[in-house]
């Protein structure tokens, strides 16, 4: 990593860790068979490695069967897999969704708003959380599909995906979940949670980018989704394309070592964010938290994340003092037009907390010296980008 730039902007992506790099790596030269060629021992060779990962990957989120597992290029085109999916196979109908949801969900909904579905675009409260009463109400009798994040990539508010599984199973709703930022960090089960359609991707778990997963249970009568793309008719028809081996396997290895280093690594995690809470706290007394209280709500935020205003001081200023760190933030202010996170205006912090929100992602590799050296640049940055208070004598 680049020593003269500490990264935090884990929930954009996280870098490969080198243990699933090392599994990967035979898949790229020696064992580069293509899965689909099935008379001889480069496509078997190959066609093992997908069927092993698809298994642990099955097993690691509480799937019955291993040809639930979908593999994708990310997170994005599964997305797209299961509603387009639903909604094309169905004809018509109503969908329901969340107003804080990623662009790879909104997008998609509109894109069916215009191809005359309906969509119906929940309401979140001011730490991110839904209203099940509200989305009881807002059910249909010609209701599709509902698609509800598990852990929101802005402010880590986890959903109960579980009472929102439950009620759409009750309903004989098909019940999606973005688990993009959930799967690897907080516990993900799509037996408990009641989940019919779940999206994810490697490299949010130090897997490589450009592979993800789009899990489908199997029930009856079976879920159809039209497919996205045609071809050779991989992944049981609903996803044709060769398959990206070495993706498939860093994936189900990233998976499995994050599953397994979950609960350790939650409380590291937690422990720095406080840290740098607190010390940003002090830096500067009226910064405020968006999302979740950690102290008070801790299993309801990633335990990576940190979203934190500073009132009076817009987003872009401060990252401009900021250029050994890297963060994220949504707010800009190009060609005149000022554009604030529509999860923080969802959840109504008002203008002033929105222009100013940054995005702080804790990661794998982040150590407690990375968290002192971020809290002092964050301290100096502050102090050059707080408004003066000029004394008129
Ligand atoms: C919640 C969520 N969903 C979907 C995506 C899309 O992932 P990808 O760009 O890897 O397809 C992201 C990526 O930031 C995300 O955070």
């Amino acid at each position: 990593m680049d020593s003269e730039c500490i990264y935090l902007d884990y929930h954009a992506t996280t870098p490969l860790d080198e243990r699933v790099r090392s599994v990967m790596e035979p898949y790229f030269v020696e064992y580069f068979g293509n899965p689909a060629s099935a008379l001889h021992r480069y496509g078997w060779k190959a066609q093992a490695a997908v069927t092993t990962a698809r298994r642990k990957v099955a097993e690691l989120i509480g799937a019955t069967d291993s040809q639930e597992i979908i593999f994708t290029s990310g997170a994005t085109e599964s997305v797209n897999t299961a509603i387009k999916g639903v909604a094309l196979a169905r004809g018509s109908g109503h969908i329901v969704t969340v107003k804080t949801e990623h662009s790879a969900v909104l997008d998609t909904c509109r894109w069916l708003e215009h191809r005359g579905f309906q969509v119906t675009y929940l309401d979140v409260d001011s730490e991110g959380f839904i209203d099940i009463a509200q989305l009881e109400h807002v059910l249909r009798p010609d209701t599709i599909v509902v698609s509800v994040m598990h852990a929101n990539n802005e402010v880590g508010t986890i959903q109960n995906i579980a009472a929102v599984g439950a009620l759409c199973r009750e309903r004989g709703i098909l019940f999606h979940t973005d688990a993009t930022q959930a799967v690897g960090k907080v516990p993900f089960n799509v037996a408990d949670s009641n989940v019919d359609l779940a999206s994810f991707t490697a490299h949010k778990f130090y897997g490589p980018k450009g592979c993800g997963v789009l899990y489908v249970r199997k029930c009856m009568p079976r879920i159809h989704l039209e497919p996205l793309l045609h071809g050779g008719g991989h992944e049981f028809g609903l996803r044709s394309g060769t398959l990206n081996v070495p993706g498939i396997v860093g994936l189900a290895a990233a998976l499995e070592i994050a599953c397994h280093e979950r609960i350790e690594e939650t409380q590291r995690l937690s422990q720095l964010r406080q840290i740098l809470w607190s010390a940003l706290r002090q830096s500067y007394p009226n910064a405020v938290i968006n999302g979740p209280d950690p102290e008070k709500q801790p299993n309801h935020r990633l335990p990576g994340n940190l979203n934190v205003s500073f009132p009076g001081i817009p987003a872009e200023r401060l990252i401009g003092f900021l250029d050994s760190v890297a963060v994220s933030t949504v707010s800009a202010c190009g060609s005149g037009e000022h554009k604030v996170s529509h999860v923080l205006e969802a959840m109504n912090v008002g203008r002033e907390r929105a222009e100013s929100a940054i995005r702080i992602g804790i990661g794998r590799f982040t150590t407690p010296d990375d968290i002192t050296r971020v809290a002092e640049y964050f301290r100096v940055a502050l102090d050059k980008a707080a408004p003066r208070v000029v004394s008129m004598s």
